[in-house]
């Protein structure tokens, strides 16, 4: 590169922003005059009608205009200036046509690893304001921006109303994305046929999940999540429970233990005996009731919740003692692992859920990426590959108490995860799928200028109350207020603060979920068979049907066909048959 270029660009850089310093200067100065001199032009109307002053407020009143006009132009929330140029569109849709004409050669490969994004509550309405919110938060005006997500070239709609319920739970849908088949409401790994709450309809009504199916083919598995590893979202990996609440025998009633129903806790360890990691909250179900935590040992309602005595986390200790297995329950303790030496890995960083993003304790709990980077570490050493389920669990929690900035943070972690994991794997034999299980009432709107905040206001008033309003709203939820019988005059509110909560229709105590689809963005092999509009639980048989694994894997190379096939004895007998009548 030439220096006189570089010296060009330099001095151009320089002298523009001198001039832009002036300039705005020179118009805040003006501005600040300008006002004060309407002031007293308004306060002395009445007064003084002399001949000179008139002149003088003339003068004033067309040195208003003219610097309320620059104000106005300088003001105005602006877009790149590039972006006036019909060319910047053209070559930026020509660009993304030619990858598009790239895509029509298929990626058939067999997927030998598979990762699935949950983004539990992560709506079409949250992907776009977390995408505005992540170029906002790198100083961008945000609408051009595009999340990782937004990168995957193959996007579907998926429908995730449950058996019985349009609106849907986080149970059902999960035993659809992960089993292959729709649910009732609040139930996990068991099909339609058993009744919410009801312990005798379990049995015989169990279904599997694509874990165990990746499993079975010898793949490692693992959980991750920011939510308790019990959750409805995982829990539909590995248990087969009629009640999501179940999350230990100490949240069961005693008559389904006595029918022989088991609490999730206890199934996340005894079903599927190995998941190589899981990683997330929820260590208070893991231990004898009253156990004192090891984080928070003063406070009696982080104590254990097992009635029956058993201590999981000792138990799954001694099982994993030969097999390099660790148990974590910090980040730092969870940085420090050298990965090379670890099988096996048990992290649970809260006897609950994990905190928000925003309000992570950065010494104990590891962020979502963290987690993520530690358990891709661990499960690609095997050389069949392996299954990811990773939720980003607390965007629904966010949404559910009406603090859009909590929830849009969330899905900004999560997508800097789906980030890493792309540069930890390669989609010529990884499917990566990102999708969420169902939607929330969220909206946003207002008709707010290009690179307006995504938490700031409508740019006009309401022209019914003439109170202001932000462009995130609920359609239900805890944001609903009245004051003196009137909606809140937010003028005086902090809405930028982190657990604001937007203004709603109807009042609830938690907001609820959403009924309208939700996207499914897919991404290495076979990822484009995820496309149009379809039933939520065609996701794990697209999934498997890449890798090989599952029911359908009459395309697999032979080698990869581990169920015995018949055909060759038949054809042996067959064979035997000719040669004895011969
Ligand atoms: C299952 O249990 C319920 C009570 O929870 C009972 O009403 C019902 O009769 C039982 N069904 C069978 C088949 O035992
Ligand atoms: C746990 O503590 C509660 C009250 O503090 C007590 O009622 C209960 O018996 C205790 N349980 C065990 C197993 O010690
Ligand atoms: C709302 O509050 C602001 C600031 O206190 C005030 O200027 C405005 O008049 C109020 N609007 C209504 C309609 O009460
Ligand atoms: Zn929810």
């Amino acid at each position: 590169m030439n220096s006189a270029y570089v010296w060009i660009v330099l001095t151009s850089l320089f002298s523009s922003l001198f001039f832009l310093t002036i300039l705005a200067l020179l118009c805040f100065f003006t501005c600040r005059l300008a006002s004060k001199w309407q002031f007293s032009f308004g306060r002395s109307f009445g007064k003084a009608w002399t001949g000179g002053m008139i002149k003088m407020k003339v003068t004033a009143a067309l040195f208003i205009s003219f610097s309320c006009l620059a104000c106005t132009i300088l003001s105005k929330p602006n877009f790149p200036e590039k972006e006036k140029q019909p060319s910047y569109w053209n070559k930026w849709a020509q660009r993304t046509l030619e990858e598009a004409l790239d895509l029509q050669e298929l990626n058939k490969n067999i997927a030998k690893n598979l990762i699935l994004f949950l983004g539990d509550g992560m709506g079409v309405t949250t992907v776009t304001a977390a995408r505005i919110l992540k170029g906002q938060l790198s100083g961008e005006t945000g609408e051009e921006s595009q999340l990782e997500m937004d990168r995957f070239p193959h996007v579907a709609l998926s429908k995730t109303y449950n058996t019985d319920a349009q609106v849907a739970d986080s149970a059902g849908t999960a035993t659809a994305y992960l089993c292959g088949v729709k649910a009732n409401e609040g139930t996990v790994g068991v099909s339609a046929a058993a009744v919410r709450s009801q312990c005798n309809t379990t049995f015989g009504n169990e279904v599997t999940s694509i874990l165990k199916w990746a499993k079975d083919a010898g793949k490692s598995v693992g959980i991750v999540t920011t939510t308790r590893v019990n959750h409805a979202t995982p829990s539909a990996a590995y248990a087969h429970c009629v009640d999501r609440n179940w999350y230990s025998d100490g949240e069961m009633p005693s008559e389904a233990q006595a029918a022989g129903c088991k609490d999730i806790a206890l199934q996340l360890f005894e079903n599927i005996p190995e998941i190589d990691v899981i990683m997330g909250g929820g260590r208070k179900y893991m231990f004898p009731q009253n156990t004192s935590d090891v984080e928070y040992p003063r406070e009696h309602k982080h104590s254990g919740t097992r009635k029956d005595g058993r201590n999981l986390v000792e138990e799954w200790k001694i099982r994993m003692a030969h097999k390099k297995g660790q148990y974590v329950w910090n980040r730092k303790d969870l940085l420090s692992l050298n990965t090379n030496n670890v099988d096996h890995l048990l992290g649970l960083f809260e006897p609950g859920d994990l905190p928000y993003h925003l309000e992570r304790n950065k010494e104990m709990d590891p962020s979502l990426t963290e987690m993520v980077e530690v358990a891709i570490s661990i499960l690609r050493k095997n050389a069949e590959g392996f299954y990811l389920l990773v939720e980003g669990g607390r965007i629904d929690h966010g949404h559910h108490e009406g603090k859009a900035k909590q929830a849009l943070h969330e899905t900004v972690e999560m997508d800097r995860a789906i980030h890493l994991t792309g540069q930890m794997t390669s989609m010529h034999n990884t499917l990566t799928v990102v999708t969420a299980d169902h939607s929330h009432v969220v909206s946003f709107g207002g008709y707010t200028p290009r690179g307006n905040s995504i938490f700031g206001l409508a740019p006009r008033l309401s022209d019914v109350d003439q109170k202001p309003f932000t462009s995130i709203l609920y359609g239900n939820g805890p944001g609903y207020k009245l004051t003196n019988g009137v909606r809140e005059n937010i003028s005086t509110v902090d809405y930028y603060q982190n657990n604001y909560q937007a203004q709603a229709a109807v009042p609830l105590q938690y907001e609820t979920h959403g009924g309208e689809d939700v996207a499914v963005f897919s991404r290495g092999p076979m990822a484009h068979l995820l496309h149009g509009v379809q039933e939520q639980n065609y996701i794990p048989h697209v999934m498997a049907y890449a890798a090989c694994i599952g029911q359908n894997k009459n395309h697999c190379p032979a080698a990869l066909n581990h169920a015995p096939t018949l055909a060759p004895p038949i054809l042996l007998a067959f064979l035997i048959l000719i040669g004895l009548l011969c």
